[in-house]
């Protein structure tokens, strides 16, 4: 089943089109990167299936219901962090998510044991201290512990990792990991190595048109371009096997980067080095990245 379904979705702000029919769905238990350069649209989209802001034409179904702007119907299904959560600095984690529980009807009792159980999953369970002392790291683990208080079907987060430091973006990003398997989170991010350490699924989202959409590893596959590392163990075996394979891939390294070879090129390229006794230190056929595709994307 799809937990989120965007057919068709159309937005303008005045006569500026942000988004341009845009259609994807994220399929159940799936971490879907939603991706885009700033200003690209995707808080707008978010704010869309939250039903905070109408669309212009087209339709978001959440669990098979109908969004409607304004209406909240759909949202009991949705756990949000925005881009920029916000609590009440003064209280201690465990005070705010106790106080979330009790504004959503649970008892004090009940409130209290989820809030200890997700303080646990985003490592907080230390944290006494009021949130006013929280790093920014520790604002957005909050923020998720939030977002996941009612056991929501979709978790979305609006660049959770983009203003932290390396350590706090591996803490959040393998916290989304971990509720992989209780929920289907959709995040943004223009952060392309975040989205290619845990995404299964992901869109880009360019010019208000989604450019690339799918599978994460098919979309790698279906663009590998067979380029191959080589690396040598000193310069005069490099400089040899240059002269028999000139390129201009070469730096000061004794790394040389040969783009889209054959298999009949590179078997050739590994048959000289037979020949000539040039053992290398690595040959290495090289993934493609998320960030050359998206370049090409949009530079076409
Ligand atoms: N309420 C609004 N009124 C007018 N224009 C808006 C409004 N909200 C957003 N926009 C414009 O729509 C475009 C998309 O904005 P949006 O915030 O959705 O982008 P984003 O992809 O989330 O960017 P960022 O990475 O900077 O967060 C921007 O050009 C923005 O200025
Ligand atoms: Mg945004």
């Amino acid at each position: 089943m799809n937990i989120l379904k965007i057919t068709n979705v159309e937005k303008s702000f005045g006569d500026k089109k942000i988004i341009d029919r845009i259609s994807f769905s994220v399929p159940e238990n799936c971490i879907y990167g939603f991706i885009g350069e700033n200003g690209a649209g995707k808080t707008t989209t978010m704010k869309m299936i939250l039903g905070l802001m109408k669309i212009d034409s087209g339709e978001i179904c959440v669990c098979d219901k109908q969004v409607s702007f304004g209406q909240n119907e759909t949202n009991i299904f949705i756990g949000y962090l925005p881009d920029v959560p916000q609590f009440y600095d003064y209280m201690t984690p465990k005070e705010y998510l106790v106080l979330c529980g009790n504004i959503t009807g649970m008892s004090k009792k009940e409130a209290g044991s989820r809030a200890d159980e997700l303080l646990e999953l985003v490592g907080l369970s230390n944290a006494n201290k009021r949130i006013k002392g929280f790093s920014r790291g520790m604002k957005q683990r909050l923020g998720v512990a939030q977002a996941l208080f009612n056991k929501p079907k979709l978790l979305i987060c609006d660049e959770p990792t983009s203003a932290l430091d390396p350590l706090g973006r591996k803490e959040l990003l393998d916290i989304l990991v971990k509720v992989k398997n209780e929920t289907t989170v959709i995040f943004s991010t223009h952060i392309l190595s975040d989205v290619e350490k845990i995404c299964d699924k992901i869109a880009f989202l360019h010019s208000g048109k989604i450019v690339l959409e799918g599978n994460l590893d098919e979309i790698k596959a279906k663009n590998n371009r067979s380029d191959y590392v080589i690396e040598f163990k000193n310069q005069s075996d490099m400089s040899k096997f240059i002269k028999a394979y000139p390129t201009e891939n070469s730096d000061s390294s004794l790394k040389i980067v040969y783009d889209k070879q054959s298999e009949k090129e590179i078997l050739d390229k590994m048959n000289y080095m037979c020949l000539n006794q040039i053992a290398p230190e690595r040959i290495e056929r090289l993934e493609v990245q998320l960030e050359d595709l998206f370049m090409e994307v949009v530079a076409k």
